[in-house]
């Protein structure tokens, strides 16, 4: 496994752009493949899920690759398999997109059942409920999902709880069937209304994207398009905590501060002061971060993918905090933290943190994408070096995170993978080649 080895005690400083959105490149890359003819794609962060992806897709006969502007071109007219590989699969619980887009296209779709993860259990019981309202036969057999319908038809749907992925899938199956589909409980993440921006560019029907009711009227075809997404918001929230956590000075740049509300709001609590305009926020801590409770929530509510990093900086806060995680079980990074000298106590779906003056430098090891950008950030103010393993984890998520730290000054160093990478070494990408 890659490993970082990252020295600590210095203040970030300077400008970061940040990437598009890991959350929306992927649900968006899956919706140009129900279209007939290219797009063309723009802020697409080239990290291992958007090349997972990529591959899922060129392996049902879609053609995607990136051009010397890092554009990303998508044409699906040969895409017609629609049986998508375990492999690949397992490796992303977003693969699972797939399943909306060849019931959509194809009228069947055999795709692996997604796997937990290190976030718990993560069931796709309500993605399957959808299908079945829309008229699809559904089964589950040695592990793969077999859903099948000669047409889709629209209809009235309730998500039980607020879901992201549902919502998109369900958004990617409906918007060629026969007739209305109404979401009730819809998701309402700022992911969900760009893939909506994207579909209607396409020539679909849908409104209410970022309410909780989304109404789809099913077209027949769909025309490929270009778009440019949206800039990811938790790697921003990432760097704005890092920013927290070092005490020093950062203005980040390609971000839409209204997406991070909430995180704002809640690293002025913890002391940092920060401004925005309309696509930059500068950040800055002067101070040792005030300790803040904190409850996850579905947007526009404190995200989940945020909780760990926040966390870190709660690590080093003057006072005790009190952290709720309501959506996902991802505390595993917590005994990471603890070997670097965090004072952390986990009673079920709560972290009480109390915030001690210094962490030290440790070996650790990333559980999942966000335990991972957490352990990173503990390790930039830790006293002393820390080594974490599991980089690639991080990669999933965070386009060249270390080389962006090391450009605010941080003390960063990636050690590679001894061995040739497995994805690259199995699959010989070449988008690989580019990242
Ligand atoms: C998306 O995951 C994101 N992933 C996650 O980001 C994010 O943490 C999550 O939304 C919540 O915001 C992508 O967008 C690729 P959900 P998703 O369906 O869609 C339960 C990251 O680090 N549920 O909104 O899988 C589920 O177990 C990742 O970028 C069911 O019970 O999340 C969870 O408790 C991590 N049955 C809750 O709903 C279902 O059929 C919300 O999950 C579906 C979900």
């Amino acid at each position: 496994m890659a490993k970082l080895l990252i020295r600590g005690g210095t203040p970030l400083k300077g400008n970061v752009r940040i990437s598009g959105a890991k959350n929306s490149a992927l649900p968006i890359i899956v919706a140009a493949c129900l279209a007939d003819g290219e797009s063309v794609l723009e802020n697409i962060p080239r990290d291992i899920d958007v090349y997972t992806i990529s591959m899922i897709l060129q392996e049902l006969g879609a053609e995607i690759w990136f051009d010397e502007q890092k554009r990303l071109h998508v044409i699906p007219d040969g895409l017609d398999r629609y049986q998508a590989s375990y492999d690949l699969v397992r490796r992303m619980r977003a693969s699972f997109y797939v399943t909306g887009l060849l019931l959509a296209r194809l009228g069947k779709a055999e795709v692996p059942l997604p796997g937990g993860c290190a976030l718990g259990s993560r069931p796709v019981d309500y993605h399957l409920k959808g299908f079945q309202s829309l008229g699809a036969a559904v089964s589950i057999e040695h592990g793969f999902v077999k859903a099948e319908a000669s047409k889709l038809v629209g209809s009235k749907i309730y998500i039980n709880r607020s879901s992201v992925g549902t919502t998109i899938n369900l958004m990617l199956a409906a918007s060629r069937a026969q007739g209305s589909t109404i979401l009730e409980n819809a998701a309402k993440e700022p992911e969900v209304v760009d893939l909506a921006i994207y579909l209607n560019s396409m020539g679909a029907r849908v409104r209410g994207a970022g309410t909780d009711v989304i109404r789809i009227d099913g077209v027949d075809s769909l025309r490929g398009t270009e778009y440019g997404i949206i800039s990811d918001r938790i790697e921003a929230g990432t760097f704005m905590v890092a920013c927290g956590i070092t005490g020093g000075e950062l203005v980040l740049e390609n971000v839409v501060p209204e997406h991070l509300r909430s995180t704002i709001l809640k690293c002025e609590e913890a002391g940092l002061e920060i401004e925005e305009t309309v696509d930059t926020i500068r950040v800055s801590s002067k101070h040792r971060p005030q300790a803040v409770d904190l409850e996850t929530a579905p947007y526009p509510g404190f995200p989940t993918d945020l909780q760990q990093p926040f966390a870190a900086m709660m690590s080093i806060a003057d006072g005790a905090s009190i952290i709720r995680e309501t959506i996902f079980d991802r505390f595993r990074y917590v005994d990471e933290l603890r070997r670097m000298g965090a004072d952390i106590r986990v009673d079920r779906d709560t972290a009480i943190i109390r915030g001690v003056m210094e962490l030290t430098g440790a070996q650790v090891e990333a559980t999942d994408l966000r335990a991972g950008a957490a352990l990173v950030l503990a390790a930039l103010a830790a006293k002393g070096e820390t080594e974490i393993s599991g980089v690639e984890l991080v990669d999933r998520g965070y386009e060249h995170l270390d080389v962006k730290l090391r450009q605010l000054g941080a003390d960063v160093q990636r050690i590679p993978e001894q061995e040739e990478d497995a994805l690259q070494e199995h699959l010989g990408s070449p988008l690989l080649e580019m990242l």
